[in-house]
């Protein structure tokens, strides 16, 4: 059976095109004297890298020290600057003057601007901080909408040696609160309002919303650039974002730090209540950013680089704001959404700004590949799609039909698809195939990149053969990775390095190498971390907002697969009163909690669906049977033992009451 499956797997293996590896940066030869190199010398390999790649005020003496693990550190005795080694660096050759961003508005309005005005602009908003008084080793929170002024904000940081935190839009003023206290920021960085789909969302009010919950007093300032100019209310601590730059010189020195200092801190969803600030370096993260630029999205001076990922996830960190501009790319940054003013309008953004580089999401993909049949007007066929040479996917595992349609529709069957794999604690991609020299499995991430020790495990850190299922960890450090968790190193440890697995990095992931390749599959998260529409939630995080309802005595929450996000959230909750007693009440109720839950995290947690029972299934010492649960979000006949549960009637009530 097992040999029948592998040569099923063998029957859908693309080779990559001879034109293509023929200018690939990497080709076959380059990738296996690299991971020779790697394996020789593991630390050697990344500082070559670093030397060649970085542009190093003071340059280090030492590559990796370990010797505090699992706190490694890279590069630690240089000193660099992220922002100048994402513009100065390009000041005095042909890409100064040379389209860094073109911006496309929600509405259709287009705004490009080149390496030397945007140098300009990140200059006179960082000189405006200064002035403001903010400088190195202060944190700044960013809640703002894709544009250029979130690059702007976010280089400006990097520049005086502001470690930013960037939250996305889509996030309520309850999660912004937690930042800004967690991080202990001392300046917001917002916009008035986000255009989305032809609507203008408020942002500023969430920000005075986070502030009137209290803990926010170290903050000084909002800065407030006014996307719509719409009607919102401003406060003593509001300055304009015009205000800030006016009189500003072109010019601001970066400020130097050591490789290690924190460039940003990015929250994300882990297995408890509490989101972790994800800490990440300057010089080991910029270096993976630049490399993967070069080697999987083989990068060339003529791309038109275009990630459609916001700046609020880590693919828009590495993606948008360092890794194109580091490597001298032009790249499109989008504001709005792929549906609106119809399901074309990804493809008409390829067709009008020649875009060549393509990276999104299966989920994109997925909503896509539906409106393709139901509004064949604006179906990728209908488009010049001839400039694109490369594709990428990235975000949760990419189902093979989603795959081949993405391969056949929008890549002609010509161009190869990255899928790639990696998280907000690795920086960046870690198991992708390169498009010169890897074989295209679809659904499949391939291989590890040099230098990235990934490897599948079992519980005591033994390896497991392929073709079966393991632990996804990574058995030597890297230089982009997770540095701890601000403020937490104890959970750093405990989340990443646990003891069992004897000093590997522990990904959160299942996966499966196959039996003739050696191709890795990622085969979820084993962890109760969800991936809805590829954005990072944990289950635990929705309960606790489900539970903090005055309505709600108990929780629990799971995913189940869902066609277009991947996975939905599905709710169980207990009431403190009575059950519903018909529908009408229990639907009140749902659009209660949803509500609530969009208020307490943000819209992207609200449960799809919530279910009331009296109880929750439980085993005699307490403990809830989230597989059972599972099976009832899946609509599955529960087949498994429920000997060992407390109250086997509730699975029934459970059932029906959806
Ligand atoms: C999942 C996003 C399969 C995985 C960059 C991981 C993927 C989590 C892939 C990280 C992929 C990401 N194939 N699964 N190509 N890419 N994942 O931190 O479960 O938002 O652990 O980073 O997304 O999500 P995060």
């Amino acid at each position: 059976m097992s040999a029948i499956e592998s040569v099923l797997v063998e029957n859908r293996v693309f080779p990559p095109p001879a034109a293509f590896t023929a200018q690939a940066n990497v080709k076959p030869a380059d990738f296996e004297a690299m991971k020779a190199k790697a394996e020789r010398d593991h630390a050697g390999f990344w500082a070559d890298l670093a030397r060649e790649n970085l542009i190093w005020s003071k340059p280090f003496t030492k590559s990796l020290d370990d010797s505090n693990a699992p706190f490694f550190k890279w590069f630690s005795d240089g000193e660099l600057n992220a922002s100048y080694n994402c513009l100065d660096r390009h000041l005095n050759t042909p890409v100064a003057d040379k389209t860094a961003i073109i911006f496309e508005a929600d509405g259709g309005d287009v705004t490009k601007v080149t390496y030397r005005d945007l140098y300009k602009r990140v200059c006179r908003f960082a000189n405006g901080l200064k002035s403001l008084g903010y400088k190195k080793g202060d944190r700044a929170i960013i809640y703002l909408p894709m544009s250029i002024e979130a690059v702007v904000a976010m280089q400006a940081c990097a520049r005086i040696g502001m470690t930013h935190s960037v939250v996305f839009g889509g996030f309520s003023a309850k999660s912004l609160q937690e930042r800004i206290v967690d991080v202990g920021a001392t300046l917001v960085i917002a916009a008035d309002e986000q255009m989305r789909g032809g609507k203008a969302i408020p942002l500023k009010p969430a920000v005075d919303e986070a502030y009137g919950m209290g803990g926010c007093d170290a903050v000084r300032h909002t800065i407030v650039y006014k996307r719509t100019g719409g009607n919102v209310a401003y406060g003593a601590k509001d300055i304009d974002w015009a205000k800030v730059e006016a009189g500003q010189a072109d010019d601001c020195p970066a400020e130097m730090v050591n490789a290690e200092h924190p460039l940003f801190v990015l929250y994300t969803s882990g297995s408890t209540g509490k989101p972790k600030g994800v800490q990440h370096s300057t010089g080991g993260y910029l270096l993976h950013a630049m490399l993967t630029m070069k080697w999987t999205f083989d990068i060339k001076p003529n791309d038109v680089f275009w990630c459609t990922a916001d700046v609020g996830w880590v693919t828009g960190h590495t993606y948008v704001t360092y890794g194109p501009l580091a490597v001298g790319a032009t790249e499109i940054i989008f504001e709005g959404v792929p549906t609106f003013p119809n399901a074309g309008r990804f493809w008409d953004m390829i067709q009008k700004h020649k875009c060549t580089v393509f990276y999104t999401a299966p989920t994109a993909i997925r909503s896509l590949i539906k409106a393709a049949d139901t509004t064949p007007d604006v179906a990728p066929g209908k488009y010049d799609l001839s400039s694109l040479r490369l594709l990428g996917s990235v975000g949760e595992p990419i189902n093979p039909e989603a795959w081949m349609w993405y391969y056949k529709h929008i890549g002609s069957e010509r161009c190869p698809i990255v899928d790639t794999f990696w998280q907000t604690e690795t920086g960046g991609h870690m198991i992708t195939p390169l498009p010169g020299v890897t074989p295209l499995v679809p659904g499949s991430c391939t291989q590890a990149l040099p230098g990235i020790a990934a490897a599948i495990v079992d519980e005591t850190a033994n390896d497991v053969p392929n073709g079966s299922g393991g632990i996804l960890v990574i058995k030597k450090p890297w230089p982009s990775m997770i540095r701890t968790i601000w403020g937490d190193p104890e959970r750093f440890k405990k989340s990443y390095f646990p003891d069992e697995l004897k000093g590997y990095y522990l990904a959160g992931d299942g996966a499966v190498r196959d039996a003739v390749h050696g191709n890795f599959r990622i085969t979820g998260r084993i962890d109760d971390v969800l991936n809805v529409s590829g954005h990072r939630l944990g289950t635990m995080e929705i309960e606790s907002a489900l539970v903090a309802n005055p309505l709600v005595a108990e929780a629990a929450v799971v995913g189940r697969p869902d066609e277009t996000t991947g996975e939905a959230v599905s709710a169980f909750v207990v009431l403190k009163g009575a059950r519903p007693a018909d529908k009408e009440s229990a639907a009140k109720i749902a659009k209660e909690l949803r509500d609530w839950v969009g208020k307490e995290i943000g819209p992207i947690a609200k449960p799809k669906d919530i279910r009331f029972g009296d109880n929750l299934p439980k085993t005699r010492s307490g403990k809830i049977m989230r597989r059972l649960l599972r099976a009832i979000a899946k609509g599955e006949e529960i087949t498994q033992d429920v000997s060992t549960l407390e109250n086997p009637a509730i699975l029934e009530q459970l059932k029906q009451s959806l």
